[in-house]
This record gives C-alpha cells, sequence and structure tokens, in this order.
C-alpha cells in the first residue's frame, strides 16, 4: 500500500514551544486572558479588522454572527452547496433554513449569479465560503447584497492568508470567521474566531459569547441567555 499523503500538519518551531510555554507559566490570575487579548487583536489585524473575539470554534462563530444579526425562524440563509456542513449547520441552530446555491466549476465558490437565483424576500444572510482558500468574486457578491439589504458573513475557515484583489481574507462583509482546527492553515489544535468592524456587534457578541452578560459587568448580572 502507498503511504498516505496528509493535506496538512503543523509547523511547530521553538519560537511556537517558547510562547506555549510561557502562557503555562504566567497565564494566570491577573494575566488569565491576556494571551487571548493579544492574540485576538493580532489575528484581527492581520486579516484587516477592528476586532476578534476567540472561540472554541469557527462553527460558533458562525453561530454567534446569526445570533448577532438577529436571524431565526422564517428568515434564509443562503450557502454554497459545496463546503463543510458547518457552514451551514448554524443556520439551523438558530432556527432559520439555509438554501443551497451552486458554485463556480473552477474556483468551487459562491458567485453573484448562483446567489441571485436563489434569493427571496426571506433572504436575511449569504454565507460566502473561501473553500480551499480559493476567494469568491466577492465584489458582485457585495454589491448584490448591498443593493438588497443582505447580510454578508464570510466563512474563512479554510483560509487563513488567503487574499481577494489584494485584501486579506477574513476582510469582507459584516462578520467573518476562521477556525484554527489541526487540518487548518494555522492552527491551536482546535478553536476559532470571529472578527467584525462594527462597535455595536462587537459588543453583542461578547455578550452573547459570555452568556447574556453585558461586557464589563462584574457582578455576574446576566440578563438573557447568551449563545444557544
Ligand atoms: C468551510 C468550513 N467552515 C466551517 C468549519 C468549521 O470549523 P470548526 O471545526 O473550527 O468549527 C470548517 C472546518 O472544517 C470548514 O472547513
Amino acid at each position: 500500500m502507498s503511504a498516505r499523503i496528509p493535506i496538512a500538519g503543523p509547523w511547530i518551531t521553538e519560537k511556537e514551544i517558547s510562547y506555549v510555554t510561557r502562557a503555562v507559566r504566567d497565564g494566570w490570575y491577573d494575566n488569565a486572558s491576556k494571551y487571548q487579548a493579544e492574540f485576538e487583536q493580532a489575528f484581527a489585524t492581520f486579516a484587516g479588522r477592528r476586532y476578534g473575539i476567540s472561540l472554541p470554534s469557527c462553527t460558533s462563530g458562525l453561530h454567534l454572527a446569526l445570533l448577532a444579526l438577529d436571524i431565526g425562524p422564517g428568515d434564509e440563509v443562503v450557502v454554497p452547496d459545496v463546503t463543510w456542513i458547518a457552514t451551514s449547520a448554524p443556520i439551523s441552530y438558530v432556527g432559520a433554513t439555509p438554501v443551497f446555491a451552486d458554485v463556480d466549476p473552477t474556483s468551487w465558490c459562491i458567485t453573484a449569479a448562483s446567489i441571485e437565483a436563489v434569493l427571496t424576500p426571506r433572504t436575511k444572510a449569504v454565507i460566502v465560503v473561501d473553500l480551499y482558500g480559493n476567494m469568491p468574486d466577492l465584489d458582485p457578491i457585495l454589491a448584490l447584497c448591498r443593493e438588497r439589504s443582505i447580510a454578508v458573513i464570510e466563512d474563512a475557515a479554510e483560509a487563513a492568508g488567503a487574499t481577494y484583489k489584494g485584501r486579506p481574507a477574513g476582510s469582507f462583509g459584516a462578520f467573518s470567521a476562521f477556525s484554527f482546527h489541526g487540518s487548518k492553515t494555522l492552527t491551536t489544535g482546535e478553536g476559532g474566531m470571529l472578527l467584525v468592524d462594527d462597535e455595536a456587534a462587537h459588543r453583542r457578541c461578547l455578550k452573547l459569547r459570555d452568556h447574556g452578560r453585558a461586557p464589563g459587568d462584574r457582578m455576574f448580572w446576566n440578563d438573557e441567555i447568551g449563545q444557544k
């Protein structure tokens, strides 16, 4: 039997080992979220965004984005018909309906024409996927969605480091979500990050992530159920 060729694997140098060692040694008490905050800021800057929200997975990032956009029962969200199921599963978590659009045979990404073909008055959002780091032709997609007041979420799970017309993957639409699973181009073993530019949307996501507790609250005052 011929040897298997892995599609991905981590490149761990002394630098990564020293970072992890430092965090294990002093990432406690007042420093408890120090490395997380540094990573959020550095990653947001890398992808051309204002805010980063670190999460256990990209799936939870997509879920959080849909919640923050107030998408729920009766709403439709367009997704490509070629992707990993985690792009569309969070649409069902919030009670909305996924609607599948064709992908382009060359890029394997959704297109403005394929999105337009499945739009209805109930379409609230489109999740574009940068499949295998291939980028969709985003300019016409963003123009179409802007014209119809449809939110765009970029599923950049597989695309850390990719670019579209010189702009980084993760910088498009209202939100973008990345995966740091071991099979991805940048990994923490498991993990994810939601990126956003809008300050109010950022605060909303922080609150939902923290079980309905507003950022800055010190009294464990949870006035709604968070990410559910
Ligand atoms: C396109 C796409 N979306 C979403 C995900 C979900 O990522 P995670 O496993 O971090 O939730 C993946 C990961 O496999 C993916 O490839």
